[in-house]
């Protein structure tokens, strides 16, 4: 439906100046406030098109209703009603999905506005989820964008490698400090359809998730899909419990970018992952780790990658590599 999806495009355009327009509004005043506390530019503001959805229902409906109809609206994503259809759309009294909170543009490749995901200024119960995305409408499907990959993509060309961040705060923070082949998962982990997207403009990656357990977690199913899709991965943990937006700030882009030169190789991280799991020189201890390493080595295009994996891995975990090389085949034989 080539039409809706036009409309869709303009009511997206159309509330992303709303949100912007607010901003500038006296009632945004603790919202600028929280976003100059977070040390964002008036410049940054204006390039990611940052506004502001009011602590307010029925505003921006009313503001939008005038230049758009029954359907577009409801199939946009930005309102809500108690009552809803099986695909979520909202079939009664329509009301502002996103209040109170700060606004960033979800953009196409081609940087049109396609969907909003906007952070709470508070973090008490009331104010629900710490980020709240729109739903996935005939525009949006959470799993098929990168955040930031329209700005991103010709640095990403250039340079042949992209980095990726888990949040839009970490992108924001590293694309406006300099280092522009940044692009944010939104907190989940790759999809297939992202690495294939992805791989249009270089099978290069550089993954710095945030250095917790569920960074840690999204890391390792984000560089299966990758691997297996026989990009070139490495992954950089920062050191003091921090986000790369956090690290930028505290520490410099400079420190930053050294930290990003110690990126390690899949291989090598996984390895110092699983031997820092199951740390006990146990056989019981070496069993898990070679069971945790098997489904991430066995996802390797290449024999030749395969067996160095495994050579590597034997090696740093004191066992036998034939060993080693056996449980491997046990498992793929085990696959089939
Ligand atoms: N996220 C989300 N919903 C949440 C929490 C997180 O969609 N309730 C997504 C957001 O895209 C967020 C990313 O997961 O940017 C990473 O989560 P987290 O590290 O918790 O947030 P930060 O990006 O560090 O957010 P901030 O710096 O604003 O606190
Ligand atoms: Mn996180
Ligand atoms: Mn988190
Ligand atoms: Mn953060
Ligand atoms: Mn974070």
């Amino acid at each position: 439906q080539a039409g809706l999806r036009r409309q869709l495009i303009d009511i997206h355009e159309a509330a992303t100046q709303y949100f912007q327009q607010a901003l500038q509004s006296p009632e945004a005043a603790r919202a600028r406030e929280y976003i100059s506390s977070r040390a964002i530019t008036s410049e940054t503001i204006a390039q990611f098109r940052i506004g502001y959805a009011p602590d307010d229902f029925n505003h921006m409906r009313d503001a939008l209703g005038k230049h758009f109809n029954d359907e577009t609206m409801r199939a946009s994503g930005l309102f809500s009603s108690k009552e809803q259809n099986d695909e979520g759309r909202p079939t009664g009294n329509m009301y502002s999905r996103f209040r109170k909170r700060i606004t960033f543009p979800i953009c196409n490749e081609a940087g049109k506005t396609i969907a909003f995901t906007a952070r709470a200024l508070d973090s008490d119960e009331k104010s629900g989820p710490k980020y709240m995305n729109s739903p996935e409408t005939p525009l949006y499907t959470k799993g098929q964008v990168l955040f930031n990959l329209d700005k991103a993509k010709s640095a990403i060309r250039t340079q042949d490698y992209a980095l990726l961040v888990e949040g839009q705060m970490d992108c924001i923070r590293v694309f406006t400090s300099g280092i522009q082949p940044v692009i944010a998962t939104s907190g989940t982990a790759f999809t297939e359809h992202q690495v294939r997207l992805l791989g249009r403009f270089t099978k290069r990656v550089v993954v710095n998730f945030d250095p917790d357990t569920a960074g840690a977690n999204a890391a390792e199913k984000s560089l299966a899909l990758l691997t297996e899709a026989e990009f070139e991965v490495r992954i950089v943990t920062l050191d003091g419990g921090l986000d790369p937006d956090r690290f930028v700030q505290e520490k410099g882009i400079v420190a930053y970018a050294d930290a990003l030169k110690t990126a390690k190789p899949h291989a090598e991280y996984l390895v110092d992952r699983a031997r820092a799991l199951f740390p006990q020189r146990t056989a019981e201890a070496k069993v898990k780790a070679v069971n945790f390493l098997l489904p991430h080595i066995r996802r390797l295009p290449s024999a030749i990658q395969r067996t160095q994996f495994v050579d590597d891995a034997a090696q740093k975990l004191g066992i036998d590599s034939s060993l080693m090389r056996q449980e491997l085949q046990h498992a793929a034989t085990h696959r089939l």
